[in-house]
């Protein structure tokens, strides 16, 4: 079985295909980061109308890559279905992914698969060679969300917690873009930081001595604007990754702290790292000390895989269309989309991973 997975919920144009019991077999990315960096910010019709250009283009070369539809355009014959992300996201770009998904489908006469963006992360995990077993606690972490999801099996969620303001990626773009960082601010922030001071300045710990798994960065980002205006001589180079330093710690610090909390109340024994801001190596090897010291296994999915991708969507499609999903005959993206709405899979999905 053989799904195309097009992704567009963003900033981010990419297309796959998952072949069950095999994996990703073919996979392009085109990021429009270039695109929004004047701009310190997604522009969302910018994003639509960059999709429209490039998602053809990608599609041409995927299939390529997988070697579909070298005998001429019956490419549906060597595919099964289509999945595409239908939310949550913006909703124009959205639309261009579900566009071009619903098109091909219905002139290959294979399904068309809507996936939910935040299961496609949560199920990124699973692409991976040393993949987690189930159930497992996940912390999902993006430029969008921030939430602790004990998954119990695919499409079983339970939201343990999630940030009352703004997200943990959100956090670091603000930052980044308080030190005059380049968006997105999230990886620049990380190598700057790497040359900062450890423990020059001392942020706080947002909602750590209170119960409870919520989760509030805003503060941490006006911390850092007082720490830059009163402390950030000109634009010292080496004041600026004091703060960047200080800034990650706390932030890494407090998301070991309400893992290892969750863990505990749950009694889980694995722990899943997926979103954009998976990709912070100091967030990893922060919540690898953690795990290492509570005895838990922990997992994340390579770089390509955390940040926004096809593979995951073909993946989550692939699921999906074998527990048979299928696309309404409407036209419907959801630019919001709460995760505990998602039926539960049932049927055993290591069927459908390579052995
Ligand atoms: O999952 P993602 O690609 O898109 C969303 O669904 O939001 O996450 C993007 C977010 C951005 O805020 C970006 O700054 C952040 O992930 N990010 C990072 C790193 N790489 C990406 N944040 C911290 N350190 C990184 N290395
Ligand atoms: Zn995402």
């Amino acid at each position: 079985m053989k799904i195309l997975g097009i992704e567009t919920s963003c900033d981010e144009t990419s297309v796959a295909v998952y072949q069950a019991g095999r994996g990703i077999i073919a996979h392009r990315i085109y990021s429009q980061v270039a695109l929004h960096a004047e701009y310190g910010g997604v522009v969302p019709e910018l994003a639509s109308r960059d999709h429209v250009r490039k998602l053809l283009p990608l599609l041409a070369s995927v299939l390529k890559e997988a070697g579909i539809g070298e005998d001429g355009p019956a490419a549906g014959r060597e595919l099964d279905g289509v999945a595409y992300t239908a939310g949550p996201g913006l909703a124009g770009a959205l639309l261009v992914g579900a566009a071009l998904g619903r098109s091909l489908a219905w002139a290959w006469g294979v399904p068309a698969v809507p996936v939910h963006h935040m299961e496609a992360h949560l199920m990124a995990p699973l692409l991976e060679a040393r993949r987690p077993a189930f159930p497992f606690l996940a912390l999902l972490v993006s430029g969008g969300h921030t939430m602790l999801v004990a998954v119990e099996r695919p499409g079983d969620y339970r939201v343990l917690g999630e940030t009352l303001d703004d997200a943990v990626g959100e956090a670091f773009d603000k930052t980044a873009s308080l030190l005059g960082l380049p968006y997105p601010g999230g990886p620049a922030l990380e190598k700057l930081a790497a040359r900062g001071r450890p423990g020059r300045f001392d942020f706080p710990r947002p909602m750590v001595d209170r119960p409870g798994l919520e989760f509030s960065f805003s503060g941490l980002k006006t911390h850092a604007a007082t720490s830059i205006r009163d402390h950030v001589a000109g634009d010292s180079e080496s004041d600026r990754a004091d703060v960047a330093c200080a800034f990650q710690d706390a932030v890494t610090d407090t998301l070991a702290i309400k893992c290892r909390r969750a863990l505990r109340q749950t009694g889980l024994r694995r722990l899943v790292i997926a979103g954009g801001v998976g990709a912070n190596r100091a967030l990893r090897a922060r919540l690898q000390e953690m795990a290492d010291a509570e005895g838990v296994e922990l997992y994340y999915p390579r770089l390509e895989y955390c940040t926004d991708n096809g593979a995951m969507v073909a993946l989550a499609g692939c699921l999906r269309f074998a527990a048979g999903a299928r696309a309404g005959a409407g036209f419907d993206v959801r630019a919001r989309w709460p995760l505990a709405e998602l039926e539960p899979i049932t049927f055993d999905v290591n069927s459908l991973l390579p052995a």
